[in-house]
């Protein structure tokens, strides 16, 4: 469910057409949909208010301080990976004791901010991490919350790029060497163990892997409890998948019946991370057609969103749907949608049935509120572009369209140093 309609042919987000909202701040840009941001965060939330839980939205879907600070305001914590997510979340007044912390590369320093912030807990990646965050929290004086993250080696049947969970995967602590670990975990002086971690992958339209997977986390916390090891957090991680064409993923609800009676009665606080499943279908980024071509071999419509904008299609082969933001009548012609970045690999759609769009025509891509600003880049020296969070009949610039100065900023010729 979504706050894109169209209302007389024309598509509109929530009560403003979108049309107004281009005319004002200009294409390419990224509107969401504030009535939908809540609801998906509250469908979900809700799917678990039978058991303690928290839900810890992943900041690296959408890392927008507004967006965060809606969440923030519903009672969201978040997940984040790096001292940039920290900030962010911090700035969007984010309660830091709903804040937990993965990613297989903190630095000292991000080590050392989190601690000061007083996070919820680390998810810790590697047994040298482990050792670094016991130093690290030594220094401070303070004793560092953490779980460790385990990789169950489960196949979440998704896109290899976004499959984080098999043996072969460079995250977590391999689940057959985590009870060993966590012994030796709870050795240290400066580190308090209070929670396990996993995270399959992205974009799952089952419920069996994450069970599967579950069950294994499970199995693990009673041997733990055995060795007097006390979880009170399982972090279940992200990854419950959207629908962008045809999929029918589990809906939060039947994810959570499937996950609630593993965990009830076990005394332990649950923690989530669904990112997409709450911004994806929430996002759209609006473009112009700049021009149309016939090439020898297929057409082309050449638009003023790149790779550089959205790289999913690119990166992962992705489908997002395009559709027009005035519906009219046109014949119907097959063509790869294409942005003006200098890479065959820049594209939105290949090969797509859409109606024939004439230059100056708006196309809105769907489903591009996860991993699309935040994954965008100033590639081929184009601007990042503005956001927009629409409010009922009202819209809020919550980031402006980056300027040339943007670009350059920071940068200096050789001998303007001095
Ligand atoms: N927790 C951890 C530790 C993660 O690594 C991720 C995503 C999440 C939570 C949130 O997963 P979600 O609920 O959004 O599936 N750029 C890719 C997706 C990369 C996902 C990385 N990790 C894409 O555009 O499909």
């Amino acid at each position: 469910m979504h706050d894109f309609k169209y209302v007389d042919k024309e598509l509109y987000c929530e009560e403003v057409p979108v049309k107004k909202i281009t005319e004002e701040v200009g294409s390419p840009v990224y509107i969401y949909s504030s009535r939908t941001l809540r609801n998906h965060f509250n469908v979900f939330d809700c799917a678990f208010a039978e058991i303690p839980h928290i839900v810890c939205f992943a900041v690296k879907a959408n890392s927008n301080i507004a967006i965060l600070n809606l969440f923030a305001k519903e009672g969201s914590g978040a997940d984040i990976v790096s001292g940039g997510e920290l900030f962010r979340a911090l700035k969007a007044g984010v309660d830091p004791q709903k804040i937990v912390y993965a990613g297989i590369g903190k630095t000292e320093e991000e080590i050392a901010y989190a601690l000061k912030s007083d996070v919820l807990m680390f998810n810790v990646e590697s047994p040298l991490e482990l050792q670094k965050i016991n130093e690290v929290a030594g220094k401070l004086g303070v004793k560092a919350r953490i779980a460790l993250r385990v990789n169950p080696d489960i196949d979440p049947k998704t896109h290899p790029y976004i499959s984080t969970g098999l043996k072969k995967s460079k995250f977590g602590i391999s689940i057959k060497s985590a009870l060993e670990e966590y012994q030796l975990a709870s050795t240290l002086p400066n580190i308090e163990v209070v929670g396990i971690h996993k995270h399959i992958g992205s974009q799952i339209t089952e419920v069996g892997p994450f069970v599967a997977a579950m069950e294994k986390i499970l199995n693990l916390v009673s041997k733990l409890k055995e060795s007097g090891i006390d979880i009170k957090y399982i972090d279940a991680g992200g990854g419950l998948g959207i629908t962008y064409s045809e999929e029918k993923p589990p809906l939060p609800r039947e994810f959570g019946a499937a996950i609630i009676p593993m965990i009830k009665g076990l005394g332990c606080t649950l923690i989530f991370e669904p990112g997409r499943v709450i911004v994806g279908n929430a996002g759209i980024l609006v473009t112009k057609v700049l021009y149309l071509k016939t090439g020898e071999a297929k057409n082309f419509v050449i638009v003023d969103a790149g790779m550089n904008d959205l790289i999913r299609p690119s990166l992962y082969d992705a489908f997002h749907k395009i559709i027009p933001v005035e519906e009219k009548v046109s014949e119907e012609i097959t063509a790869d949608v294409v942005g003006p970045i200098c890479e065959s690999g820049d594209f939105l759609a290949k090969d797509r049935k859409i109606a024939k769009p004439e230059p100056g025509d708006q196309l809105a891509v769907m489903s591009a509120g996860a991993y699309g600003f935040t994954m965008s880049s100033n590639y081929n020296s184009r601007p990042r572009v503005a956001e927009v969070m629409v409010d009922g009949d009202k819209y809020y610039v919550i980031r402006k369209r980056e300027s040339y100065e943007d670009l350059v900023r920071g940068e200096t010729m050789l001998g303007d140093q001095i």
